[in-house]
């Protein structure tokens, strides 16, 4: 079974938000005081694992896709987090013997799964859906930053509403396409593998523009300079049938 977060609605936070809606300032300054700790905006931060599991090896360097071990990516609001069998369907005959492992020999041996601590995380009162991001192109690296050269995971982005909102008030902005021989035919959603797939196969050299800056972690999306692309988004967000009037209201995320 694949370890799948799922944070329960916490009701108070809830209430919370109601009542900011409705004008309740001590509580809105609860809320504003809560989401901004730095447990939840700290970027950049290696975090501490049970095991020290590097994306820069399994993704990089071996090239094993993202939905082998994030199975859910594509078709739920959670990624999902891999299961202990995951990781021993290699390491129960490749380094069979790294002291590194032992957490996941014993947590094979007795059933435990292990308890990997969570990087991201949006306050429950927020909404998140992975699929759909995916089924618009929309690249893991766009919020998560250069994963695929993290040796010890860290959060690449802050997750805080105005980023959010950044990218909904103007998803012309972001949206593109690979237009390569490599990308010819692909959906939205093979292009946002593919250019894994393409880094390790061609190296950064043969990528484009958007994909090189997302390889290293730092896309911003079009700048408003650079008119040709922002036209070639705003011909995918019709395409692609993306409700750009609705992406910005409270609702979409808070409900
Ligand atoms: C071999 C398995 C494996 C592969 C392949 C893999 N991951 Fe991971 N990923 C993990 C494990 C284990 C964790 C939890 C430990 C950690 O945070 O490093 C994780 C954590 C993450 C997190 C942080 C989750 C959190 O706690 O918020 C992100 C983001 C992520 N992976 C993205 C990716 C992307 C993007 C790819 C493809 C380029 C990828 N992963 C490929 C195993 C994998
Ligand atoms: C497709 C095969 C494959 C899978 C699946 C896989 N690994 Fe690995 N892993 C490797 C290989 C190959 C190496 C050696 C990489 C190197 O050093 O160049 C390695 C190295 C490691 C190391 C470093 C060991 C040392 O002593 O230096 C750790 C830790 C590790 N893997 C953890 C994990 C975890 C945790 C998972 C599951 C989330 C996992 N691996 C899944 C193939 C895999
Ligand atoms: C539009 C931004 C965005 C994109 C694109 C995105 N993520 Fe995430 N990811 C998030 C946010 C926000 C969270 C925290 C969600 C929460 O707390 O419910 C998260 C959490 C995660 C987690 C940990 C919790 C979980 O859902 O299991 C993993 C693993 C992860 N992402 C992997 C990926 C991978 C792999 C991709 C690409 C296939 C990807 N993400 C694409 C924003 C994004
Ligand atoms: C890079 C652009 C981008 C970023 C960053 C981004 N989103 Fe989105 N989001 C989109 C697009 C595009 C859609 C698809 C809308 C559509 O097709 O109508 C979407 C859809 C959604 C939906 C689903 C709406 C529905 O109709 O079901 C939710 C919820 C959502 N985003 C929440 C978030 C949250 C929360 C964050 C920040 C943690 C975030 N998004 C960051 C671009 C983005
Ligand atoms: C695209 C998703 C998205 C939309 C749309 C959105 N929010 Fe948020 N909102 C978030 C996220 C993510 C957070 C959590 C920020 C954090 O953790 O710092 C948040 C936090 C909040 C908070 C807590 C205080 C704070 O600033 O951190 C309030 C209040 C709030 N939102 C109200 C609103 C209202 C009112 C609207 C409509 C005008 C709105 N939101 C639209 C994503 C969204």
């Amino acid at each position: 079974m694949a370890q799948i977060f799922k944070p329960s609605a916490n009701s108070i936070t809830q209430v919370g938000l109601l009542s900011v809606a409705i004008g309740v300032p001590t509580l809105w300054l609860g809320i504003a005081g809560l989401s901004r700790s730095p447990a939840n905006t700290k970027v950049q931060v290696p975090k501490n694992q049970p095991v020290p599991f590097s994306h820069q090896h399994h993704t990089w360097e071996l090239g094993i896709d993202c939905r082998y071990c994030h199975t859910s990516v594509e078709k739920s609001s959670y990624a999902g987090l891999p299961a202990t069998e995951t990781c021993m369907s290699c390491h129960s005959q490749i380094w069979t013997n790294s002291p590194l492992l032992e957490p996941i020999r014993q947590s094979y041996e007795t059933g435990m799964p292990i308890q990997w601590n969570l990087v991201n995380k949006v306050p429950d009162f927020v909404h998140f859906n992975h699929s759909i991001h995916v089924d618009r192109g929309i690249n893991c690296n766009t919020c998560h930053g250069a994963v695929n050269q993290m040796h010890i995971t860290y959060k690449g982005n802050s997750f805080q509403m105005a980023w959010c909102l950044q990218c909904h008030r103007a998803p012309e902005r972001y949206l593109y396409k690979d237009d390569s021989a490599s990308g010819k035919g692909l959906t939205p959603r093979q292009q946002v593998f593919n250019v894994y797939w393409k880094l390790q196969e061609f190296g950064p050299a043969n990528l484009n523009d958007q994909e090189k800056d997302l390889v290293r972690g730092d896309y911003n999306g079009a700048q408003p300079w650079e008119q040709d692309k922002i036209a070639a988004g705003k011909k995918l967000v019709s395409e692609y049938g993306v409700k750009v009037q609705q992406l910005a209201d409270c609702s979409v995320c808070h409900y």
